[in-house]
């Protein structure tokens, strides 16, 4: 029987893998082979990622790819995705090359708002609390100063300090409810750290505020954190072209495949079992961007669906039309991203993908982000309104076959010449194998 562990945090490197592979694995001297396997070479950047976070043990790989030819607001960008979704950097790439003969893609942010809270409760005279709270806010303001100075000479900082009253939702429950600009820093610490100074201000206050009853003076204060809720920090890219030209197969007029795709949107739109899916498509673009940039997937995650049923329902994040002839297709999208700070400077290769997305500032990466979403999306509903998603799917899953089967560097160029003319799948590829290995 396994017996829990006190102080595993305190043993070295090794002792935690002993303990693992010895509790956990049925093969400990092959498991700690495989942990090894993935160490880095280099010493100092093994300790980089070691230190990331507690318990480090080994790496987790992902592949780094590269979608090139993504023309946006007239640049050219070749976007690095972090993914391990076999079809997904290819599908990106085939959409960019597709829109780079129509004049590519257009993207503008619309907002960079960022929101915190200080969630707290007061038994008491809310006309009371009204009037201390105006008293209080520029108090706020000088409290963060040290906090904002940095900030404010970047042309960030806190934008506004409300006082929400939310008693009908909760009794006594109340809010500051802030806004913030943190210009190309993701800014989860910064504002963490002004609404932490900000629970502290109000609760000093209220003590000393002699209007206040002894209860009233007893502000509890909940918690303080920042929202991964970002309505206003959107970004809209958008791609059209005149109808005729969306020639995307011999075997579909592009009038039928305009209608095709303005359908799929629309049960997406409509149909929330449809919307998840669709959306997940749009986020294999946006993640393996997120990722290979540092950015936090969790938070973007989290902001993108909660945006996505910001109306009551869940629906789709793209939007498509046909109007006087013109196929537009569009997404609007929540991303609160950071191009500096966090891991931006830390991790040798996210550093180096920034640098390959030629140093973007936070709104200039909102951008790419929306596009390489927007891109994914229109990548999957041509493949699912023509031919369906399994061909192309399986046709780049192929070498995931091929290496569970141990297919050998011959039997891999065979296998991919004679899968240009026939459906992949498990049965097939592994008759493929059998007739060859018996010939
Ligand atoms: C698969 O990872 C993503 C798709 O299911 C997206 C979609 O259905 O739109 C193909």
């Amino acid at each position: 029987m396994i017996k829990p562990i006190g102080g595993f945090s305190k043993l070295s490197k090794a002792e935690k893998i002993d303990w693992v592979v010895s509790n956990y694995t049925s093969n400990p001297k092959e498991s700690k082979k495989i942990l090894e396997t993935y160490w880095n070479s280099g010493i100092k950047l093994q300790q980089l990622h070691d230190e990331f976070i507690e318990n480090t043990l080994t790496n987790l790989y992902m592949p780094l790819g590269i979608a090139p030819n993504f023309l946006i607001n007239g640049k050219l960008y070749a976007v690095p995705m972090a993914i391990e979704e076999s079809s997904v950097v290819a599908a990106a790439s085939k959409a960019a090359k597709f829109w780079l003969k129509k004049g590519g893609f257009k993207a503008q942010v619309q907002g960079t708002e960022k929101v915190g809270q200080v969630h707290f409760i007061f038994k008491g005279d809310y006309e009371k609390l009204k009037q201390f709270f105006e008293l209080v806010k520029p108090k706020l303001f000088e409290a963060t100063a040290s906090l904002t100075e940095s900030m404010n000479k970047r042309g960030g900082g806190i934008s506004k300090v409300e006082l929400r009253n939310k008693t009908k939702e909760l009794p006594d429950y109340y809010q500051l409810y802030c806004t913030f600009e943190t210009k190309d820093a993701m800014g989860a610490n910064f504002i963490n750290s002004c609404l932490e100074q900000f629970a502290t201000t109000l609760k000093m206050e209220a003590l000393q505020y002699i209007p206040f009853s002894e209860k009233e003076k007893e502000i509890e204060v909940v918690m303080s954190i920042l929202s991964n809720y970002v309505p206003n920090c959107t970004v809209r890219a958008e791609v059209s072209c005149p109808v005729e030209e969306l020639e995307i197969s011999s075997k579909i007029s592009p009038a039928l495949f305009a209608e095709k795709m303005v359908r799929a949107v629309d049960i997406a739109k409509k149909e929330p079992y449809r919307a998840v899916t669709h959306n997940k498509g749009i986020m294999n673009g946006i993640d393996a961007v997120v990722l290979a940039t540092g950015n936090d997937f969790r938070a973007i995650e989290a902001g993108v669906h909660a945006y996505a049923s910001k109306d009551g329902n869940y629906t789709s994040l793209t939007h498509a039309e046909v109007k006087n002839g013109i196929f537009k297709f569009w997404i609007e999208v929540p991303l609160a991203l950071g191009t500096v700070g966090g891991l931006t400077k830390l991790h040798p290769l996210v550093k180096l993908n920034l640098e390959i997305l030629q140093n973007p500032s936070a709104p200039e990466l909102m951008q790419i982000m929306a596009v390489a979403g927007l891109a994914q999306n229109f990548a999957a509903l041509s493949s699912l309104v023509t031919t369906g998603i399994q061909k192309g799917h399986m046709k780049m899953h192929l070498m995931n076959i091929l290496n569970q089967q141990e297919a050998t560097e011959e039997e891999k160029i065979l296998a991919v010449e004679h899968f240009k003319n026939n459906t992949v799948s498990h049965r097939t590829v592994e008759d493929l194998l059998t007739s060859l290995r018996n010939r």
